[in-house]
């Protein structure tokens, strides 16, 4: 059963359990449309009247009987509110948000700035009580960006995480905010910062919200890679972290292919073959073994399209490695060889798991962030090639360093924000 966003419009909810659907001191949460489109290579593309919604954890949480009491702030749980999962998600809810203030959209572009709260959305489907679901495998993914306000040590993620459709409000669960309230999130670093598992609080961080993970951007203007993460499950799972290894069952690293990383430095940044002080456009498709949607994943292609001229991906440049233009199993386990890495991708599923886990389908999220703690260095700095190893010797991934990229320098020089736009995907060679 899905709650109905009919029922908020009246903005006052007396609501008796849940992580309790927002008791608004505002109006009605508008969800921002972005219109997204859908391709075949009979039909061409038709327009989906899609939208967006804000993660649930960046809105406040707040007393069902006293909204102006919050169940979580800067020092923590409300320990009154919330003495226990069960009792919290009774007394709390989280809110709507005035979108005006974290985002803009306009027809099928959205643009998220780093000083507006760092916000995630996710991808609401027509019905703006599901998530649209995307099943990649056979399929292609294309959208035009724009990174050229993404300095050193910031972030504009594209990407898609196997999150649940109806946001994990399954008939037992104690969650009835779902996708309309932006619930359910998991990704393969197993995050336990979540607040909300299940419909549970997740009080002392003790668990953790994992799942197989498609990164299709993570990017600044000097620097970009695409990298699937698997995990041993295919699909959604929430692990424990007093449970040795519970909350290592994902890739948390990836098979990433980074340009620069693999021998070409010149090939993505300002002024370079693919010139990201200007908006390009961006494909990535997911080829399988029989060339229908039905097969194994076999390769995920890159190309760039850039005034009208498609831009091959750049080829592998180092000593020991073949020259790769594209994702493969082959290409994963020869790069764990060649920059003596752990090869965590092909032990926790590989591309055959991977393959099963876009069977399940997954949401698109986007977002802008910065990353205090490693400067984002791993994405466009130089970092060590086993994240877990940090005494390994590094690899250079891009230009940048830990002074140009420390967040409070960046941001008061620049005003970091990523505009991503004209969404599409369907057949391979439909949408460009
Ligand atoms: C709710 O709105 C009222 C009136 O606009 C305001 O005074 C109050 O501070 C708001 N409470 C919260 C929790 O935002
Ligand atoms: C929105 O897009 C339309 C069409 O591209 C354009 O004419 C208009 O100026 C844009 N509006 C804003 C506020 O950017
Ligand atoms: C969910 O609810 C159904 C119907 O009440 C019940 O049969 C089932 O055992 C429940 N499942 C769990 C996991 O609690
Ligand atoms: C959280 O930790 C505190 C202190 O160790 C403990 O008393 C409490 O039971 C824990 N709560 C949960 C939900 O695990
Ligand atoms: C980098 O890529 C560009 C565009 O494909 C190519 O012209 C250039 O030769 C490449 N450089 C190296 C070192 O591979
Ligand atoms: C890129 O080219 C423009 C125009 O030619 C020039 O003004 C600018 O300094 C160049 N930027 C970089 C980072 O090379
Ligand atoms: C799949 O398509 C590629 C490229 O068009 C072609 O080279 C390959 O033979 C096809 N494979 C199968 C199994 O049809
Ligand atoms: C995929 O498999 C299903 C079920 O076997 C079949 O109905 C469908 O035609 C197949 N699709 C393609 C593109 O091969
Ligand atoms: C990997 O190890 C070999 C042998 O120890 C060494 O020569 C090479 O430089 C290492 N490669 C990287 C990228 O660290
Ligand atoms: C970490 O890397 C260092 C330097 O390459 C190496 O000596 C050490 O054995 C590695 N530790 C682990 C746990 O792999």
């Amino acid at each position: 059963m899905h709650y109905t966003l009919a029922l908020a419009s009246s903005g006052l909810l007396a609501l008796a359990s849940a992580q309790s659907v927002g008791k608004f001191n505002f109006t009605r949460e508008a969800h921002p449309s972005l219109s997204t489109q859908r391709c075949t290579l009979s039909g061409g593309c038709t327009a989906l009247q899609t939208s967006l919604v804000l993660e649930a954890d960046q809105r406040a949480l707040r007393s069902v009987a006293n909204p102006d009491v919050l169940c979580y702030d800067s020092t923590g749980w409300n320990t009154a509110l919330c003495p226990d999962p069960t009792t919290c998600a009774k007394n709390c809810a989280p809110d709507g948000v005035d979108y005006s203030k974290i985002l803009s959209t306009n027809g099928s572009s959205i643009t998220m700035k780093l000083k507006d709260g760092s916000p995630r959305v996710y991808l609401l489907s027509e019905d703006e009580n599901k998530y649209q679901m995307f099943y990649l495998k056979g399929q292609e993914f294309t959208y035009d960006v724009n990174v050229a306000d993404l300095p050193c040590g910031t972030n504009g993620a594209l990407y898609f995480i196997n999150m649940d459709e109806d946001g994990g409000m399954t008939p037992n669960s104690t969650n009835k905010a779902g996708p309309a309230y932006g619930t359910g999130y998991c990704d393969a670093q197993c995050p336990t910062y979540i607040r909300w598992i299940d419909g549970q609080a997740n009080i002392n961080s003790t668990r953790g919200s994992c799942c197989p993970e498609m990164d299709i951007w993570e990017a600044n203007k000097i620097a970009t890679a695409y990298t699937p993460h698997p995990c041993s499950t295919d699909d959604k799972y929430t692990c424990d972290s007093n449970i040795a290894n519970d909350c290592g069952i994902c890739d948390k690293g990836g098979c990433d292919w980074n340009s620069y990383k693999n021998g070409n430095t010149s090939f993505y940044g300002p002024n370079m073959t693919v010139d990201t002080n200007r908006p390009f456009t961006v494909v990535t498709q997911f080829l399988t073994s029989d060339n229908t949607t039905n097969g194994t994943l076999s390769e995920i292609r890159r190309l760039y399209i850039q005034d009208g001229v498609v831009i091959e991906n750049s080829r592998v440049n180092i000593p020991g490695f073949k020259e790769y233009d594209s994702l493969s199993a082959d290409y994963c386990v020869d790069e764990k060889r060649v920059f003596n890495a752990t090869d965590d991708f092909t032990a926790l599923g590989g591309f055959d798991g991977f393959s099963k886990s876009l069977d399940v389908g997954m949401v698109l999220s986007m977002s802008i962030w910065d990353d205090a703690g490693s400067y984002m260095l791993w994405l466009d700095g130089v970092f060590p090639v086993n994240a877990a190893n940090s005494s390994a010797p590094g690899v250079a991934r891009g230009t940048c360093g830990v002074d140009e990229s420390i967040p409070a320098n960046l941001e008061g020089v620049y005003d970091p924000a990523v505009t991503f736009s004209n969404i599409k995907f369907g057949d391979i060679g439909s949408t460009f």
